[in-house]
């Protein structure tokens, strides 16, 4: 039984993650993350460490809106492998999903089996126009891509990514479209 324990990461640990995530990035078994956009998000991120505080992974949970999350950037050091880290890092992950209400989570993978055994099922990608919107079209493998889209809940009902899609979100949460200055 693995004696890694999850927490939310702090900016402190964003030299560890960005070391991490992008020595994975090369043969596209993760989305390259700049160092910007690791601290820009780190409250993303949950990690896993050792008993002894030492860094063993990653993973992040980032929140389209109340349709739909989206685990990314999940990645446990070659050392610290099957020991059940990683299984510990995504139940963390989905808890946060269960705490914002939001019941439909997404991935892109190359390894299913992983995420099976947590309740994904394989979905057709279309049904993700948000993480097809953020991360797909920029992507080099935009026609060649090798991944399994996967979801654990129900599909989600809406988008709120890509032009016009702004009437989509008002009409979920329920909230009206606020005009006048701002700040
Ligand atoms: C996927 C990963 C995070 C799993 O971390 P881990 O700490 O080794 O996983 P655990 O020890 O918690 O394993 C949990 C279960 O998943 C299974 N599993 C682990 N890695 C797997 C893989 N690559 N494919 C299929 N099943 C896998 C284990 O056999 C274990 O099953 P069991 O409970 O029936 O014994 C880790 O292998 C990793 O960093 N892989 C490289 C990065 C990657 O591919 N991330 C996913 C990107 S979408």
């Amino acid at each position: 039984m693995s004696k890694a324990t999850v927490r939310k990461a702090r900016l402190q640990d964003a030299t560890n993650i960005y070391e991490l995530v992008n020595s994975l990035a090369d043969d596209g078994t993760l989305l390259r993350r700049s160092y910007a956009e690791i601290c820009e998000n780190v409250r993303d991120f949950t990690v896993a460490e050792s008993a002894a505080g030492v860094f063993l992974g990653c993973g992040a949970l980032h929140l389209y809106g109340p349709h739909l999350a989206e685990v990314r950037s999940i990645v446990v050091k070659p050392e610290a492998k099957g020991q059940g880290a990683g299984g510990k890092l995504l139940n963390a992950l989905l808890h946060e999903a269960d705490d914002h209400g939001v019941a439909s989570v997404c991935l892109f993978t190359r390894i299913p089996d992983f995420f099976f055994h947590h309740g994904f099922r394989e979905a057709d990608r279309t049904a993700m126009p948000d993480k097809v919107y953020k991360d797909c079209q920029n992507c080099p493998r935009l026609y060649a891509c090798d991944e399994v889209a996967m979801v654990r809940g129900p599909l989600p009902k809406v988008a709120v990514l890509g032009p016009s899609k702004l009437a989509d979100l008002v009409q979920l949460t329920n909230v009206p479209l606020q005009t006048g200055t701002g700040r």
